[in-house]
């Protein structure tokens, strides 16, 4: 199996990239990094370990990250808007009293992780950033050279054919930290753009989740956990779309499989001014470059995806 690395703000679908992660026998976990997002750092890190806790993995060592974008004139901490809450819960877990792991995240921070991950595993390790792009663009400031040796990094982020999710441009991740995508996107390094354009394709209704009650216990929470997401969806967020979408685990899906989606190769750039901040397009300027670093996935074959995922789940829960 391939070593994976999850750079995760966790939230409920994050929390689902977690089991897919555990459960895809292309990977092998190595670790998770926390940035914020969907909830506080701290929060998405005790999330983090939760969950791993949950699925009797405390053997996948967290670490902690930004507590807040690259620009930040704020004094503490990045907490999310009302509207992300009603989404992932006050808790970023759905409200769910999910009981905390016996133990504490690792001493060093996420960037020294990554870097150090990189260094040593090379090609072998594979990134799945399902945050703000925060501590990736972390580590290229810190050690430039790092981030390139990686086999490959696949990000949840951006919007390109497709509406944006938190304007009319521009996806939660991308414009939680602009600067940040910004660095990632354009540091020539190749990524994979798993966005809004693929990730909503495919949903899990309510009656699908409960079926995980049948796995035990485990089942039972992530029921509970994910249940609130797609009733958030189905009450207000997106009542159209007839369950929750699945944007993190898809991202991971799609490390571990690149067959499952399709893609056009582009030269990104994300806005940072005004109206269009957080808005991830092609690079005009760079038309004529043959070289083309960011694949974006534009179709997805769904119904594979979703009929893995639930029996990923399924068997991560019961094990
Ligand atoms: C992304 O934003 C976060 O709220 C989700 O966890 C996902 O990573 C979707 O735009
Ligand atoms: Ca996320």
């Amino acid at each position: 199996a391939r070593k994976v690395l999850l750079d995760l703000d966790t939230g409920i679908d994050d929390s689902m990239a977690i089991c897919e992660a555990l459960a895809n026998p292309a990977f092998d976990l190595v670790g998770i990094t926390g940035v914020f997002g969907n909830v506080s750092v701290d929060q998405g890190v005790r999330n983090a370990l939760a969950v791993l806790h949950l699925l009797g993995r405390d053997d996948v060592p967290v670490w902690a990250g930004a507590r807040h974008p690259l620009l930040w004139d704020g004094d503490g901490d990045f907490l999310p808007p009302r509207n992300i809450m009603d989404i992932h819960g006050e808790n970023g877990v759905g409200n769910v009293e999910l009981p905390d792991s016996p133990r504490a995240a690792e001493e060093k921070g996420a960037v020294d992780a990554i870097v150090r991950l990189c260094r040593e595993c090379g090609g072998d390790l594979d990134i799945v950033a399902t945050g703000p792009l925060t501590n990736l663009a972390l580590v290229l400031e810190r050690d430039p050279g790092a981030l390139g040796l990686a086999g490959s990094v696949t990000v949840m982020g951006g919007a390109v054919a497709t509406e944006g999710n938190v304007s009319p441009c521009a996806e939660a991740n991308v414009f939680n930290d602009p600067e940040a995508a910004s660095a990632v996107l354009t540091s020539g390094i190749p990524v994979t753009l798993v966005g809004l354009d693929v990730t909503m394709k495919e949903v899990l209704t309510r009656e699908m989740v409960d079926r995980w009650r049948e796995a035990g216990p485990a089942g039972e929470t992530m029921a509970d956990i994910v249940g609130f997401y797609v009733d958030a969806h189905n009450d207000w967020l997106a009542p159209t779309l007839g369950g929750c979408a699945l944007h993190d685990p898809l991202s991971v899906a799609v490390a571990a499989d690149p067959g499952l989606c399709g893609y056009l190769p582009s030269v990104m750039k994300v806005d940072l001014e005004g109206e269009l901040r957080g808005r991830t397009i092609g690079d005009q300027s760079q038309i004529r470059n043959p070289d083309r670093p960011v694949k974006v996935a534009l179709t997805v074959d769904g119904a594979r995806f979703s009929q893995q995922l639930m029996a990923d789940i399924e068997r991560v829960c019961s094990e």
